[in-house]
């Protein structure tokens, strides 16, 4: 070539050249511009990371972005985990030409995604994964490079677009789990992605069978399918998946056996099948040897458990309750790993319990009720101190309980009933500090309970029942303030009932009938506030039936077959009572022809009584451990000084506000007529002070116990009670009932809140007091709720766990707006919080989420589940619990099953609410389903939830018009508009 021509070609090039930086650079001041786009749209996000993101900056240097090689276009925007709230601009977004990873997982995003993601058709990476998007997602099908897609848990709803993923056939992690979706067949196109490694569709409204092309995926390692409306067998296809490292397909309908070939997949170590209708033996299961968790509960399987798995040195979890299986557990499980777990209750397993289970020191629950294994608890057990539950009951097991068993420092349950045991409860049990449950009756345990049991303090249920007990009942157990059932009955015990009872304050159930109880019946028992049930018949009981017992709480009274003398105190001498006083010959009647008359020496008494018993029957308005003190309050006129002193001595007033009002005013209006409520917690009455304001004031039960600590404890601990209350009383939120002071006494404690005229949510929905509650005051309440919840969640600055978050306990003011009440009482009722968790059960039957059944861990995700049941309560107007859903069953489940098809789920909603809102309530609705997700995991937080709500306001449009028509005649007629 001629320098002439060379120079020009250099020329050329040159131009070229700056040609090209001039088209670079225009296209960073574009680049600069989406981006600076993509940062005002999430302007209302909490985070940091855009404090880099400015015009004066390199595009390149913006946190969470990076440059492609030559540094000057957009490769790579990562902002997981940043806690942004917006929409995204994908127009903007996808004009960068150069971007191949878009990552935006585990924020708060919401609206819908446009079309124009479509355009980003170089990415390779693509994670929308894990935040509140609402609607369906786009066509993607130009993005045939992607490698990573993830759009898992993140509210999108309709239907997935299958064929987009025709043509990306380099997919390698495909992650749709946990939507919305419509119902669909397990999608054709999935089975021609051969590079996936992961493949997520648990939870997304997968219906029909596995295709057996699922064994083409050969580079699978991770497999999950679970809760979706699968039906047939495991394919047995399946077995060419050689890779697979975790395999889940629990909670579906799959039926058939374990197919033949499933033991190829020995890189397996997570397998759970839980929940189906599978059949057949484990076989295949004996060649999965890297196994760590085995999960089969809850089918129909059959045989024997492979003595192979006693020989896997990564299994640490081991469950196979709800089975039929048959033989023994493999002598040696659990010895060779860092076993955790087992429960294999509820099968036909026989045999010993292997000892070895926690030789590594790490397992924390043993189950195995309901099966038929014999001989005797390996004394291994006695040092297994990481134990939680230990439960045993319903074998034949025999020999004696090795005496560590009562004494494990970390033990919850111990459950041995129902077998042939022996030996006696030691004095180890004072080390069991966390031992909420005793259940051992039906079997052959004797001797006297050692007095060391009243330092088990967490115990709140005992059921020794029918075994041999003997000698007295240690005066000590009235330690055990968190009782709430006892039962002593069908044993040898002899002595006083112990009158220290009437310190457990929670007792609601004693049994001690059938033993050889003498001496009177103490009649502080009928003091205590929450007793339903006293059982002491078929003893050598003597004395007067005392009148404290004449509370007609009780629903169960049989103090039968005793040596019981007196005249029946007069509010129990009804015929319904015959059988509760037969078989004591001393007991006489006025009224009742079945028992003797009193003679007139006996009527005397029966005087001095009846002077008692009015004296209860103005205490019954009030709680009765106040009696002593209100039946003095009615002279007060007379002994007014005396009465003060009373007063300034009894009452310790905590105050947090400047109260303007006194004491007094709060315990004056403790009487019947004042009555608003009542909860499990304790009674609510409206007090109307002088000044016109009025208060709610709640007594709190179970305070005995808070006293007893004060005593014992001296000041130190005196102040938990009250730290506690202050802390709720520094509470402030629009949606949160104000808590204004408490008042404690040596007996009891009262808390003193804000009245709120309009009751509570559950009378408005469900009785008398009904409203017809609109959808849009529907919708108000629950996002205030769900604010109020939210507030204690995340607003302070330890999270409150509410703990019985129920429609009762959503209260509303003059605007129908909501406010939580009752939060954090579960806490302080139960007043030794030395643990995370909590043992007993609090809340309300029908909103109990399902993770207590097994674990009794409580946590905020709890109160998700009971608020999504607060939902449902909304859109349905239907109860938790109604018989049209089929006995034992809720309204979680009853919804569940209505899924089926839109006119079903449109069917759900209360036929009171106009058509025109069917599709806002039905937005509502799939929050409360995921609300109520059976995995806590999978329930979103109360910050989702009302970010979620938010997005579900009903139409604006349709608001103004009902607004302005308040002052037309049919709202009816104008939503037709
Ligand atoms: C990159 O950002 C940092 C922090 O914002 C700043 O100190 C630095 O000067 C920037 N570098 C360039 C090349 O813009
Ligand atoms: C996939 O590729 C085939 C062949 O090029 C083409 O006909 C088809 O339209 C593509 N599918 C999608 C969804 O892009
Ligand atoms: C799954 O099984 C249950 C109980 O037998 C049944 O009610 C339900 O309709 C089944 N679902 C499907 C998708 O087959």
């Amino acid at each position: 070539m001629s320098p002439e021509m060379a120079n020009t070609t250099y020329r050329r090039n040159h131009f070229f050249l700056l040609l090209l930086i001039g088209f670079i650079s225009s296209v960073s001041s574009d680049e600069l511009e989406f981006l600076l786009n993509l940062k005002t749209a999430l302007a209302e996000s909490d985070t940091k990371v855009f404090d880099s993101w400015r015009s004066d900056n390199s595009v390149c240097n913006f946190t969470g972005i990076t440059c492609d090689d030559s540094g000057s276009s957009v490769k790579e925007i990562d902002l997981s985990h940043q806690n942004l709230a917006g929409s995204i601009p994908f127009d903007s977004i996808c004009q960068l030409q150069s971007l191949e990873k878009l990552a935006f997982g585990f924020n708060y995003l919401n609206g819908s995604v446009t079309e124009d993601l479509n355009k980003c058709s170089k990415l390779t990476y693509l994670d929308l994964g894990n935040n509140i998007f609402s609607g369906p997602i786009p066509d993607i099908s130009s993005m045939n490079g992607l490698l990573y897609l993830y759009v898992n848990n993140s509210g999108f709803s309709g239907t997935f677009p299958w064929s987009s993923l025709e043509n990306m056939t380099k997919l390698v992690v495909l992650s749709i789990g946990d939507n919305l979706f419509d119902q669909t067949p397990f999608p054709k196109q999935v089975l021609k992605l051969l590079n996936l490694n992961w493949l997520y569709m648990a939870n997304c409204s997968i219906g029909g069978e596995i295709p057996a092309g699922i064994g083409d995926l050969k580079e699978l390692i991770n497999f999950e399918i679970s809760s979706n409306y699968i039906t047939g067998e495991i394919p047995k296809e399946i077995s060419k998946l050689v890779k697979l490292w975790m395999l889940q397909l629990w909670a579906n309908n799959l039926t058939g056996t374990l197919p033949v070939g499933l033991r190829n997949l020995t890189n397996l170590q997570f397998f759970d099948a839980s929940t189906n209708y599978l059949e057949g033996d484990l076989s295949e299961i004996r060649y999965l040897n890297k196994l760590k968790s085995l999960q089969l509960f809850e089918n129909e399987l059959s045989g024997e458990i492979p003595p192979e798995l006693g020989e896997f040195k990564q299994l640490v979890n081991l469950s196979l309750y709800r089975n039929q299986l048959t033989g023994k557990l493999p002598p040696q499980l659990g010895s060779l790993s860092d076993f955790n777990f087992i429960d294999v209750s509820e099968n036909f397993l026989s045999g010993q319990i292997p000892p070895n289970m926690c030789k590594n020191g790490k397992m924390t629950e043993l189950l195995i009720l309901q099966n038929n294994f014999t001989g005797e608890i390996p004394a291994s057990y006695s040092d297994c101190k990481t134990l939680t539950r230990f439960r045993v009951s319903n074998n034949m097991l025999s020999g004696v309980v090795p005496s560590g068993i009562w004494g494990l420092p970390n033990a919850e349950i111990i459950d041995i009933a129902t077998n042939d045991l022996e030996g006696g409860i030691t004095s180890d049990i004072a080390n069991a500090k966390t031992l909420a449950q005793i259940f051992a009756t039906h079997n052959r345990l004797s001797g006297e309970l050692p007095p060391e049991i009243s330092k088990a303090t967490s115990l709140n249920m005992i059921d020794l029942s029918h075994n041999q007990f003997s000698g007295k009942v240690p005066a000590t157990i009235g330690e055990l303030t968190q009782l709430t059932s006892l039962h002593f009955d069908n044993n040898k015990f002899s002595g006083e009932i112990p009158k220290s009872l009437h310190s457990c304050a929670s007792l609601t159930d004693i049994n001690m009938a059938y033993n050889s109880f003498s001496g009177q019946i103490p009649a502080a028992l009928g003091w205590l506030p929450t007793l339903n049930s006293l059982n002491l018949s078929c003893n050598q009981l003597s004395g007067q039936i005392p009148s404290s017992l004449s509370s007609p709480r009780l629903s169960l009274l049989d103090l039968s077959h005793n040596k019981l003398a007196g005249a029946i105190p007069e509010s129990l001498s009804i015929e319904a009572y015959n059988g509760s006083f037969a078989g004591n010959p001393g007991l006489c009647s006025q009224k009742v022809s079945y028992f003797r008359r009193c003679s007139s020496d006996s009527r005397g008494t029966s005087s001095v009584l009846r002077t008692a018993i009015t004296c209860f029957s103005i205490a019954s308005a009030i709680v009765l451990v106040f009696l002593a003190y209100f039946c003095y309050l009615k002279n007060k006129n007379q002994k007014d000084d005396q009465s003060r002193s009373l007063k300034e001595d009894s009452w310790n007033v905590k105050s947090f506000h400047v109260l303007g009002f006194v004491e007094d005013d709060i315990l004056d209006s403790i009487k019947e007529q004042n009555l608003i409520g009542k909860g499990g917690s304790g009674q609510v009455y409206r007090a109307s002070l002088k000044n016109g304001v009025e208060l709610a004031v709640k007594h709190i039960r179970n305070s005995d116990s808070v006293h007893r600590k004060r005593k014992h404890s001296g000041k130190q601990d005196s102040s938990e009670f009250d730290t506690e209350v202050e802390t709720l009383s520094s509470i402030r939120h629009v949606n949160v009932v104000k808590l204004y002071c408490s008042i404690t006494s040596e007996e009891s404690n009262l808390l003193v809140y804000e009245y709120l005229p309009n009751g509570s949510l559950w009378d408005r929905l469900h009785t008398s007091k009904k409203l017809g509650l609109d959808w849009e005051t529907r919708y108000g309440i629950a996002v205030g709720a769900a604010k109020g919840l939210e507030y204690l969640h995340h607003g302070c600055e330890k999270p409150v766990i509410h703990r019985d978050v129920k429609s009762s306990n959503i209260l509303l003011d003059e605007h129908l707006k909501p406010r939580i009440a009752d939060f954090g009482l579960a806490k302080i009722v139960q007043t030794d919080s030395t643990h995370g968790s909590t043992h007993v059960i609090a809340g309300t039957h029908g909103y109990i989420a399902p993770e207590y059944g097994y674990t009794y861990k409580v946590n905020e995700k709890s109160d998700v589940y009971s608020f999504g049941v607060v939902l449902m309560e909304l859109v349905t107007g239907k109860k938790p619990m109604e018989s049209e859903y089929g006995e034992n069953k809720d309204i979680v489940y009853w919804v569940c099953s209505k899924l089926k098809n839109k006119e079903t789920v449109l069917s759900l909603v209360d036929s009171s609410i106009p058509d025109l809102y069917k599709e806002d309530t039905i937005k509502v609705l799939k929050i409360a389903i995921l609300c109520t997700s059976r995995l806590p995991a999978l329930r979103p937080t109360m910050r989702t939830v009302v970010k979620m709500l938010e997005e579900a306001e009903p139409c604006k449009l349709v608001s103004i018009i009902i607004t302005k028509d308040d002052d037309g005649k049919k709202k009816n007629d104008k939503i037709l508009f």
